[in-house]
């Protein structure tokens, strides 16, 4: 059938010609979903979440806190969740396994607020996350007092045995929202506030969303603080849409001529929008319009014009803003003029797959001059000619292959497409409505 993938879940991207024109509202925000799930969970009366985003990942967070004894009322496809909160220490440790499938977030924010819980709780996942490395969050935790186990110490299964958390004042190696993440919950906790000191910027959605739901968060430069928590009341939550999201397309209409495209309700929080800076950089012509507030976090429209861009260098200061935005550069920089160098993002080796070998490889086979380093890669302007691409199971090397198949000479064919159902659902119908050809 035209624009689903095929029983081998194989898709075929081709050229658009006269560029991709129109409007399109793009998924709700993966982070902010999994957040609005966890932290409903443990507030003292009932969370209504609009827009939570009905993928693969964000039903994993869904599915942990209901087997945890959460109640939570589906409106269905577009309508609301109401999930029951049963208060900051109300979970319950469910009999068996919670299978967080491919959700790298649920895995890594949840053993935070199973540290304030009574009894054992274990998480585990499929092979990408039995690949991921867990001691960034479980040494910290450990350090904090909590009872906390995983396999060979870096793995899943994860076992957490709720308890005692003592205060902490932690500086990440690495700037991660996630670990960050899990030690801001685990200090709702504690006995005594906890502190955790970014090296770079990274996504701040659980600060906010606990400040909304009255915890006291504060910041000063580089550091966050978080204090031990009563109660929480979350009220309600409307979900923005992804930039992630809006990032596939914000790339194919800049590099494929003759493209207008835009992007309504689009999450603008700027500590994710390092890919607009990286972008208009490199000339890129991205308008934002209706700038609104939706609680707490920034939302936009945006709209895109194709452009001719030049080469630029892109360093550590500003990948924490646009980590998962990394392999786009990528397709910028074979559209720009001259040499796009990406450094300081070892982090991409553990993603859902290691994104600079997939990276390099897929785009190499699709035509593109582009060279691995340990900690980023360098890609020259040539155009994308076409060939295949191997999703690796990694939604975002998916998408990445659809768009470079948009932009291509000959198209991309994209195999397992289907692991896009991870963040993107409708990505498909989304190109197409476009006027991206599919096969
Ligand atoms: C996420 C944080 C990032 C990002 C991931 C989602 C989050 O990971 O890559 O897709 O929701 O906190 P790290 O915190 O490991 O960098």
């Amino acid at each position: 059938m035209r624009g689903t993938p095929e029983k081998d879940g194989t898709v075929k991207f081709m050229p658009a010609a006269g560029g991709l024109r129109g409007r399109l509202e793009v998924p709700s925000d993966k982070s902010i979903s999994h957040r609005a799930a966890m932290i409903a969970a443990i507030c003292g009366s009932p969370v209504r979440i609009r827009n939570f985003l009905r993928a693969a990942d964000t039903m994993s967070s869904l599915r942990a806190i209901q087997s945890c004894g959460v109640r939570v009322d589906d409106g269905g496809a577009d309508g609301d969740l109401v999930v029951h909160g049963v208060g900051l220490r109300g979970l319950s440790a469910p009999a068996g396994v919670i299978d967080v499938g491919n959700s790298g977030t649920s895995i890594r924010l949840l053993p935070g607020i199973f540290s304030g819980q009574v009894g054992t709780f274990t998480l585990d996942g499929d092979e990408s996350i039995r690949r991921r490395p867990m001691d960034r969050v479980v040494k910290p935790l450990l350090e904090m007092g909590v009872a906390i186990q995983a396999r060979e110490g870096r793995y899943a299964p994860v076992t957490v045995e709720g308890g005692c958390v003592h205060g902490y004042r932690y500086e990440m190696p690495v700037a991660s929202a996630q670990v960050k993440s899990a030690l801001l919950l685990a200090g709702l906790y504690a006995d005594a506030p906890v502190e955790v000191i970014e090296p770079a910027v990274c996504r701040d959605h659980t600060e906010i969303m606990l400040a909304h739901a009255g915890a006291r968060v504060e910041k000063e430069d580089s550091t966050v603080r978080i204090f031990p928590a009563v109660d929480l009341d979350l009220g309600e939550v409307d979900v923005p849409g992804d930039f992630s999201s809006a990032a596939f397309f914000l790339v194919a209409a800049t590099v494929i001529p003759g493209s207008e495209v835009t992007l309504t309700g689009v999450g603008v929080n700027p500590t994710r929008t390092g890919l607009l800076d990286i972008m208009s950089q490199m000339g890129a012509d991205i308008k934002m319009e209706n700038e609104r507030l939706r609680g707490g976090e920034a939302v936009a429209d945006l709209v895109v014009r194709s452009a001719a861009l030049k080469s630029i260098v892109v360093g550590a200061r500003i990948t924490g803003r646009a980590i998962d935005e990394l392999p786009l550069v990528a397709l910028l920089g074979a559209y720009a003029q001259g040499e796009t160098v990406v450094r300081g993002a070892a982090e991409l080796k553990v993603k859902e797959s290691d994104r600079i070998t997939g990276l390099v490889a897929n785009m190499t086979a699709a035509g593109v001059d582009i060279k691995a380093h340990e900690d980023g890669f360098s890609v020259r302007g040539g155009g994308v000619t076409g060939g295949g691409f191997e999703s690796r199971g990694d939604h975002r090397m998916a998408m990445l292959g659809a768009v470079a198949g948009a932009a291509s000479r000959d198209g991309v064919e994209v195999a397992d497409f289907e692991c896009v159902e991870v963040s993107f659902p409708n990505f498909l119908e989304a190109m197409k409505s476009l006027g991206g050809s599919v096969r």
